[in-house]
C-alpha cells in the first residue's frame, strides 16, 4: 500500500473531481507589472497543474487593495486577460485553478498601487510595519483612510465583481482572503475596527463585512465555487491575539456552514513553537462546518496523509514545497527528495526561481496537445 494513498486519491464534489488532495496554496510571487501577471505566469502555474487544486496567488479586487510591490490585480481588462492565459494553460494541462481574492486594506503602500491611490482601512490605525516599494526602497506603511459606510459596501461589491470576473475568465472558483491581517480581518479584529456603524462593535457587526462578501459572492457565482481562507490565532501583519478571537471565528464558521460554501481553508502559522491551528480547533471546525476543509502550514506528505486518515482535513495545502517542486504530487508518489527553494527568490527574481525548477516526474497531462501560446 502506498503510504500516501489518501493524499493521492481523487476527491469528488458536485461540480469538481479533484484528481488528488494536494492543493497548491496561494503564494504571491510578486512578478506582476502594473498588477498584470507576468508573461511567465501561465508556464509557472501550468508546471504545477499536477496539483488536485491550484489556488492562484492573492489578487487585488480594487486598485486601493493591491498593497504590495508587483502584486497582481483582477480588477481591470489587462489583468483579466493575463489571468485568462494562466487559466487556459492550467486547464490544458488537466488542472483545476481557483484564484484568491484580496483587499490588503491598511497593509501596503500607495507607491505600490496604480495611480498611487491611498490605503483604506476599517479605521485609521496604521500597521507598524514597513514595506518594499519601487526602486527597492522600504517605507513605513502609512495611515489608511477610513472607509465610509458606503465605501465599505463598495469594497464588498469589489469582491463580488472580482469573483464574477474570475468565473468569466474561466477560473474554477474563488477563495476569499479572510486571513493574514488583510481588510476582512481588519474588520474582524477589535484593534483595527473602531467603527461605530453597523460594521463595528459586536462580533456580529465586525463579521458583517466578511459575511456580506461571502453572501454576495455565493449569490453571484454559486456556493459550490466559493471558498475562504481564515487564519484564526495567527499573529500576522501587526494583528495580535484578542479576547474574542475564538468566539468570532465560531460565529463566522457557523455562518459559513449556513451559506454552504465549498470549503474553509485554515492557514496555520508557527506560534511560540506550535502551530497556530491546533488539532482541537480543527475538530471544532469539523463539527461546525460540514463541507470541505483544507489545512495548510508546514505540512509534509506524511503529515498530510495523517491529517486525511484522521479525517481532520479533506485536502491538504502546500506552499513553499510547490515553489521548488513543480511536480510535487509526483514526488510524493515516488518518494523523490524535495528541492528546497531559496527564500531570496520567493518575492523577486523574474523567471529565475520561478519557472526554472527541475521537473523530475512530468505529470501525465503535461505533454498533452494544445501547444501553449507562450512557446511562440
Ligand atoms: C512566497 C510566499 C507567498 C505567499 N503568499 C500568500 C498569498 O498570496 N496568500 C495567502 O493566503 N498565503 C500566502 N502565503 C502563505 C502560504 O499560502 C502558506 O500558507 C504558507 O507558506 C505555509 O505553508 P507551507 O509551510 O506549506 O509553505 C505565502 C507564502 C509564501 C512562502
Amino acid at each position: 500500500m502506498n503510504t500516501r494513498e489518501k493524499l493521492l486519491s481523487p476527491l469528488v464534489t458536485p461540480l469538481f473531481t479533484f484528481k488528488n488532495r494536494v492543493v497548491m496554496a496561494p503564494m504571491s510571487r510578486r512578478r506582476s507589472d502594473q498588477g498584470i501577471p507576468s508573461p511567465s505566469a501561465p508556464l509557472y502555474y501550468g508546471q504545477r497543474a499536477g496539483a488536485g487544486l491550484i489556488i492562484a496567488e492573492n489578487s487585488a479586487v480594487a486598485a486601493n487593495g493591491l498593497g504590495y510591490l508587483n502584486a497582481p490585480g483582477i480588477y481591470n481588462a489587462a489583468q483579466k486577460a493575463a489571468w485568462k492565459k494562466v487559466v487556459d494553460e492550467v486547464h490544458a494541462r488537466g488542472g483545476k485553478i481557483f484564484v484568491q481574492l484580496v483587499h490588503t486594506g491598511r497593509i501596503g503602500h500607495p507607491l505600490n498601487q496604480e495611480g498611487g491611490v491611498p490605503l483604506v482601512g476599517a479605521s485609521s490605525l496604521k500597521a507598524e510595519e514597513s514595506i518594499r516599494t519601487p526602486g527597492n526602497e522600504h517605507h513605513p506603511m502609512p495611515e489608511p483612510e477610513v472607509l465610509s459606510t458606503s465605501g465599505v459596501k463598495a469594497m464588498v461589491d469589489a469582491h463580488i465583481q472580482a469573483a464574477i470576473a474570475a468565473i468569466a475568465i474561466g477560473f474554477d472558483g474563488v477563495e476569499i482572503h479572510g486571513a493574514h491581517g488583510f481588510l476582512p480581518e481588519q474588520f474582524l479584529h477589535p484593534l483595527t475596527n473602531l467603527r461605530t456603524d453597523e460594521y463595528g462593535g459586536s462580533i456580529v457587526n465586525r463579521s458583517r463585512f466578511l459575511l456580506e462578501i461571502m453572501e454576495g459572492v455565493t449569490a453571484a457565482i454559486g456556493k459550490e465555487r466559493t471558498g475562504i481562507r481564515l487564519s484564526p490565532f495567527a499573529v500576522l501583519n501587526d494583528l495580535p491575539a484578542y479576547v474574542e478571537e475564538a468566539a468570532t471565528h465560531q460565529y463566522i464558521t457557523d455562518a459559513l456552514q449556513q451559506l454552504g460554501i465549498l470549503y474553509i481553508h485554515l492557514s496555520s502559522q508557527p506560534l511560540n513553537g506550535l502551530p497556530s491551528i491546533s488539532t482541537a480547533y480543527i475538530r471544532e471546525v469539523r463539527q461546525r462546518f460540514h463541507n470541505l476543509l483544507i489545512v495548510a502550514g508546514g505540512q509534509t506528505a506524511d503529515s498530510g496523509e495523517a491529517l486525511l486518515q484522521a479525517d481532520l482535513a479533506d485536502l491538504v495545502a502546500y506552499g513553499k514545497p510547490f515553489i521548488g517542486n513543480p511536480d510535487l504530487v509526483e514526488r510524493f508518489r515516488h518518494n523523490t527528495p524535495l528541492t528546497e527553494a531559496d527564500v531570496n527568490i520567493f518575492y523577486e527574481g523574474g523567471d529565475t526561481g520561478y519557472i526554472d525548477f527541475p521537473i523530475i516526474h512530468p505529470h501525465p497531462e503535461a505533454s498533452s496537445p494544445g501547444v501553449p501560446q507562450w512557446l511562440f
